[in-house]
């Protein structure tokens, strides 16, 4: 896009009637879409779950958003997530057959297609270069966690999210809690002193197994390993980092985003040993030491048939926070109690739509779009990076056994994630074993 194109993108805004028009089913055509000028494009790399959820929440999130690119890694993919797309949005995806991308590169292909937005939603190990190829060529990005499974790869990011503000443009990221509202207000009243000085907090995300695809014939060994990215630290992270990360985002957002002083954790796998679900752990227990001994207790297990837990709950030296994601409790106790409820902001039926608790997925993007509309692009760079970084010290901490620093590991050479990658490559990386494998 011309800076000229961009600068009336982000200055005309949209008015009433165009919005009106392009929700008109004759209007709502290609023809219409094509022709305005007025109309953001987005382009989605990896189009799995996630990424195809997150293309109908751009799409929602505007009235003049179309859907023009598609890259991924598989075509099977990419079909399943058009066709859905499809269905679901009718005239507002707009993408041909030449610009569905399918391989490792599709990435280059979906930026260089003249979009205007980007939604990020590969296996993690692949965020730092699409970070820096969505930067470099001038697009607002929607990013899904986590961003890096090594220190290399979170130092790119770090430069990559630095550019994207230098250069005006948005950076949304996928810590979808940090967009929802009933969080919003709890953790802002803990950050306002509501329950003193916090003394202590605890952070969980104890769940049960994911999905797992078996091998076909004609799949190489990294075709394996990719369809089924979450088992190997070097696509995903480990779970501590791809999953439970939520969490620990959470308790750093409660804690004022600083960062520890001291990380020391342990973790293994002892339930899913099985060698198909590659090298990651299967729990880890954290304890994250701040200035004035303020210590943060974490944990997370991926098992079946364990207890479930996925909460917050804060100490302070005059109350106590809880925020429970599976009951969706917000309580705070103590000197001045208090409990988000939202039910008392339903005036109608429809009214949920507009209240707080809307799904904060729309959220993330209705903000996003809202931002590039107003020329104040969102930027999600600092508080991101510094929660990826915290769930990397944590899995640093239970796979070596040691005490360690977020510097030492934000500042580690250990590369997991190869620089080149290729389809008939084979790369394997031991279960680590804390107290053998020390290297931070
Ligand atoms: N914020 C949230 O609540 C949330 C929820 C689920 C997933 N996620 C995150 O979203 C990301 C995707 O997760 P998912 O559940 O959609 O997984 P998924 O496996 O369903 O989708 C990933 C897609 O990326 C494709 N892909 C693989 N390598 C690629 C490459 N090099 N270039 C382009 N595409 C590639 C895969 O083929 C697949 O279609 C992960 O980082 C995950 O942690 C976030």
């Amino acid at each position: 896009m011309n800076y000229t194109r961009r600068k009336f993108l982000h200055t005309a805004g949209l008015t009433a009637a165009t919005g009106l028009l392009a929700t008109n089913s004759v209007l709502g055509s290609d023809l219409f879409w094509r022709k305005n000028s007025n109309t953001l494009k987005v382009g989605l790399i990896g189009c799995g779950g996630r990424g195809t959820a997150a293309a109908v929440e751009a799409l929602n999130a505007d009235s003049n958003v179309i859907l023009t690119a598609m890259g991924d890694a598989f075509s099977d993919h990419l079909d399943n997530s058009f066709q859905t797309l499809k269905e679901k949005m009718g005239s507002k995806v707009q993408v041909p057959d030449e610009h569905k991308f399918i391989g490792l590169d599709a990435f280059q292909k979906v930026i260089a297609s003249d979009v205007d937005v980007v939604l990020l939603a590969a296996p993690p190990a692949f965020r730092p270069s699409h970070l820096e190829a969505s930067v470099n060529a001038g697009k607002h990005i929607f990013c899904e966690k986590p961003f890096a499974v090594d220190g290399p790869g979170l130092r790119r990011v770090i430069e990559a999210a630095k550019k994207a503000k230098s250069q005006n443009l948005a950076l949304v990221s996928g810590f979808c809690w940090r967009y929802h509202l009933p969080k919003r207000e709890t953790f802002g009243k803990v950050l306002e002193g509501q329950i003193g000085t916090v003394l202590a907090a605890e952070s969980t995300y104890n769940t049960g197994e994911l999905w797992y695809k078996e091998r076909q014939n004609t799949w190489s060994d990294f075709e394996y390993q990719l369809r089924n990215w979450l088992y190997y630290n070097w696509l995903s992270g480990d779970h501590i980092i791809e999953q439970a990360i939520h969490s620990l985002d959470m308790m750093q957002w409660a804690l004022g985003d600083k960062l520890p002083l001291k990380v020391t954790g342990s973790g293994g796998r002892q339930k899913r040993v099985d060698s198909k679900f590659g090298n990651v752990y299967d729990h880890f227990a954290v304890v994250y030491e701040y200035e004035n001994g303020l210590k943060s207790y974490f944990s997370c297990r991926q098992q079946e048939n364990t207890s479930p837990s996925y909460a917050v709950e804060l100490v302070g030296d005059q109350g106590k926070c809880l925020v429970d994601c599976r009951t969706g409790e917000h309580i705070i106790t103590g000197k001045e109690p208090w409990k988000y409820d939202d039910s008392t902001k339903f005036t109608d039926d429809k009214s949920y739509e507009k209240s707080e608790s809307r799904s904060m997925y729309q959220q993330e993007h209705d903000e996003l779009f809202a931002s590039i509309r107003n020329n104040k692009p969102k930027y999600d760079g600092d508080w991101m990076v510094r929660s990826n970084l915290i769930a990397l010290a944590g899995r640093t901490a239970g796979y070596t056994g040691q005490t360690v620093s977020v510097e030492e590991v934000l500042d580690s050479n250990e590369k997991l994630f190869p620089d080149n990658v290729s389809w008939d490559m084979k790369h394997s990386i031991p279960v680590a074993i804390p107290g053998v494998d020390t290297v931070i």
